[in-house]
């Protein structure tokens, strides 16, 4: 277990801050008595209302989490006024389904882990050299099992949860925590074109985003690195651990039951 994280006085930067699951993160962490939430989206012009709408704790930046300048300057620009406690790397893509072309598989690799290694390298030295910071990495259910729709995405989510891993094993003795969210079905935009058949086809439930932001927020205060807001999303990842023949054939049986069905 990691050190516990508690919110009252923190700055705190979401990135993909500006909808969906960040947006409730953002919310969320203003709750519990974050004293600063940063939301950082491609989308600036949304992140700019969306931190209108959470308060004057909350402020909005158009950032691009690819391009590495970028997110050093919004760093330098955050911490001019007070260290950065806790970094939540949330901002994710899609892409179409199937093996993918060139382009979403650059796409989603920049995003899904790049993105990731961009704040490896430039917040978590400050954070070492301070002697203490939280990274929260969100990658997905996928990237723990499958997304049976899109081979990028399911990769990368892969890549992200790797990474996490990593991080946790070469910082966690620097006073440096870090979490990894994989969440399975989320009503999102990202989701939305699913349709409303999509959580049978899933064969699970969509949470709201304000769930995960909970399962976030318990998962934080205890020091856990391992958040599933989907309980059984635990019980699926031991089940591929234990036998992957098995896993493999009731995934093959899933895919031929959802014909393409997909599982963000
Ligand atoms: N919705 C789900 O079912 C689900 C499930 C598991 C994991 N996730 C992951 O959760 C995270 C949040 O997704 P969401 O469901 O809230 O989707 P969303 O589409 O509502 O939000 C994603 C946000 O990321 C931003 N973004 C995209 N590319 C960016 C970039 N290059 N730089 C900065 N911002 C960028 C978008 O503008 C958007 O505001 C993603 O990493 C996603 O992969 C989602």
């Amino acid at each position: 277990m990691g050190r516990p994280f508690t919110f009252p006085d923190r700055t705190i930067v979401v990135t993909g801050g500006a909808n969906g699951i960040g947006y409730a993160l953002a919310e969320r962490f203003l709750a519990e008595g974050a004293a600063r939430v940063v939301l950082a989206d491609l989308d600036g012009e949304r992140a700019a209302a969306a931190a209108a709408e959470l308060g004057a704790r909350a402020q909005g930046y158009q950032l691009d989490v690819t391009d590495a300048e970028a997110v050093a300057a919004l760093i330098e620009e955050v911490e001019r006024d007070s260290p950065i406690d806790l970094w939540c790397s949330n901002a994710g893509v899609t892409t179409g389904g199937g093996l993918g072309s060139d382009a979403d598989w650059d796409r989603t690799w920049r995003v899904h882990v790049l993105a990731h290694v961009y704040v490896a390298r430039l917040l978590l030295p400050r954070m070492v050299e301070r002697g203490g910071g939280h990274l929260l990495i969100t990658a997905s259910a996928a990237g723990l099992l499958t997304n049976i729709d899109s081979a990028p995405y399911s990769v990368t989510k892969h890549g992200a949860v790797a990474l996490a891993e990593w991080l946790a094993i070469l910082h966690g003795d620097e006073g440096i925590d870090i979490s990894c969210l994989c969440p399975m079905g989320v009503n999102t935009a990202m989701t939305a074109k699913d349709g409303p058949d999509a959580a049978t086809r899933l064969g699970g439930d969509y949470l709201e985003p304000e769930d995960v932001a909970q399962s976030v927020v318990e998962a934080l205060n205890e020091g856990r690195f391992l958040i599933l807001p989907h309980p059984k999303a635990a019980v699926m990842e031991q089940r591929r651990a234990s036998d992957r023949d098995r896993w493999l054939a009731g995934m093959r049986r899933a895919r031929a039951r959802l014909k393409g069905g997909s599982g963000r």
